[in-house]
């Protein structure tokens, strides 16, 4: 059976959860679902990250201790996910002894094989991003290219993996696989990193306690993006389970914004190199939203909870802004007028007024009972060709593809209704053809665009008399023209997505 194993990072818990991290998240989910309509085994992981200079002064400023501080956090990210309908397989957080156990043995493997040797180091330092810079990548006169903040300057004895050594393998790697980190212009920044010469890098701290222990020196933690990385193998299975491990591993899709590109695209791939360990099959990396042409930060005060847009758009509202408005790549600017706008055109008009139409009309027309499609049907070839289309976006993880494909269903089968009028007509075959085909339509989009609309995608199912649930479906068998069945219950109920006043 094939397999499809997806990642999220894993957030700090120094932070509250906002739209970024929903985004990465909203996706990863709709991936999975969709992955697991097609009858795969998946397994999708999220988590937080919970070591690091960052979180121990954030838990300081807050008065509690690290631990308690992630717990509070951790759990905020749980309850967030929920209200979101993330329904991860998987949520590890990396104070877990499992993660410690991992973490131990993949360095000890890297560390036997000779990549990691003790050394003194000197550098500036952002605890914000948890990194080093070198002078030349300061901007504006000293401050960290990222927060546009101070850098501090920090001495160290500090454990190093020789990163150095790895330019040709990394570049070997990426040559082997065109389609390991995508889309193409992140491949080609990463390949740029690389190009310009790899520096060995400080893989532990001495100055802090708050991390996993260096197996072979304990006065020593792993500086926390070195435990942080390894939780997707943690999560998998390494060192702990090696049949599951090898269920899932090298086949792992990470999905990662491009803020971490440099970690996940260059650092990991040598450091599983380093330990004996195949790089992951995939890096897709996306680009920011922005809020008034800004990045999100607590500093600018213009962090947009998820939880806030909940109560005006749903839940469904919000998961398809994500997945429909912000293509997996590009930046793209966060707005409520978009978000108010793309609602109203696919979800109120388009889909819910299909929906309200149809029921409607079967109502009056049919009594109520839905008659079966045509299936001879210009709907079918149409439903043909949009289902090609959203499972290449879909694969090609791009979810704004996918759907606006979908909505070419919706809007083929308005135009057809638009064209019959069968609310003008007699009762009789021709009004039960044309909706027929048009509870066709609704329960392929149904199933289509459930990834997307966890909630509603099953509410219409409901409504035009299926039974069961929509992800029991399996693809591509139930997208083909002709599954419903006809003599149904038609349902009339409230709008599915009410209109929102602009
Ligand atoms: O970097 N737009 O965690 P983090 C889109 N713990 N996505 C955004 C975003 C935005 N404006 N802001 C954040 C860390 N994200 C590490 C990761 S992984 C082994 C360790 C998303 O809490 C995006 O996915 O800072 C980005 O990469 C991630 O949140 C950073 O989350
Ligand atoms: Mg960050």
């Amino acid at each position: 059976m094939a397999r499809f194993y997806v990642t999220t990072p894993i957030y700090y818990v120094n932070d509250a959860p906002h739209i970024g991290h929903a985004y990465t998240t909203v996706t990863a989910d709709a991936l999975a679902r969709w992955h697991r309509l097609l009858g795969e085994e998946v397994f999708f992981l999220t988590g937080t990250d919970e070591h690091g200079l960052k979180v121990q002064r954030a838990a300081e400023a807050s008065g509690r201790t690290p631990r308690e501080h992630a717990d509070i956090t951790s759990r905020r990210y749980r309850e967030v996910w929920a209200s979101l309908d993330i329904a991860y397989d998987d949520f590890i957080r990396t104070t877990e002894p499992r993660h410690y156990r991992t973490t131990e043995q993949l360095m000890q493997a890297a560390y036997d094989n000779g990549w990691i040797e003790l050394r003194h180091y000197e550098g500036l330092y952002c605890v914000s991003c948890e990194a080093y810079y070198t002078e030349a990548e300061l901007v504006d006169g000293g401050l960290c290219p990222i927060h546009r903040t101070p850098v501090e300057l920090f001495q160290e004895e500090n454990y190093f993996f020789k990163l150095s050594a790895f330019e040709d393998r990394l570049l070997e790697w990426y040559d082997r696989y065109p389609g390991a980190v995508t889309p193409e212009g992140k491949r080609n920044e990463a390949i740029g990193l690389i190009r310009g010469g790899l520096r060995d890098i400080s893989i532990s701290r001495t100055s802090i306690s708050w991390g996993v222990p260096v197996p072979w020196d304990r006065a020593h933690v792993f500086y926390v993006w070195y435990d942080a990385l390894i939780n997707y193998a943690t999560a998998a299975g390494y060192g702990s389970d090696p049949d599951r491990f090898a269920r899932w591993w090298p086949a792992v899709h990470h999905l990662i914004g491009k803020d971490i590109l440099r970690f996940h695209c260059v650092y990991w791939p040598a450091l599983l190199m380093a330990a004996g360990i195949d790089p992951p099959a995939r890096i897709a990396v996306h680009g920011f939203l922005l809020v008034g042409g800004e990045k999100m930060s607590k500093t600018a005060l213009n962090q947009i909870a998820p939880g806030d847009l909940i109560p005006t758009f749903g839940v469904d509202g919000v998961r398809y802004h994500f997945l429909r408005d912000q293509a997996f790549g590009p930046d793209g600017d966060f707005s409520y007028e978009a978000m108010v706008a793309r609602y109203n055109a696919d979800l109120a008009n388009n889909l819910g007024n299909l929906l309200a139409r149809v029921s409607t009309v079967v109502e009056r027309k049919c009594g109520g009972v839905g008659p079966a499609p045509n299936p001879a049907s210009k709907l079918g070839a149409s439903a043909e060709a949009v289902y090609e289309a959203a499972a290449a976006g879909w694969a090609r993880i791009a979810p704004s593809e996918a759907l606006e494909a979908t909505w070419r269903l919706v809007r083929d089968a308005n135009a057809a209704l638009e064209a019959a009028e069968p609310w003008k007509a007699e009762p009789g075959p021709a009004v039960d053809e044309v909706l027929g085909d048009a509870l066709e339509v609704l329960r392929i989009v149904a199933l289509l665009a459930s990834p997307a609309l966890s909630r509603a995608s099953q509410e219409i199912w409901q409504r035009i008399g299926l039974p069961g649930r929509v992800e029991d479906q399996r693809l591509p068998g139930a997208a083909a023209w002709g599954g419903y069945p006809g003599g149904l219950a038609v349902r009339r109920g409230e709008p599915l997505f009410p209109r929102i006043r602009d």
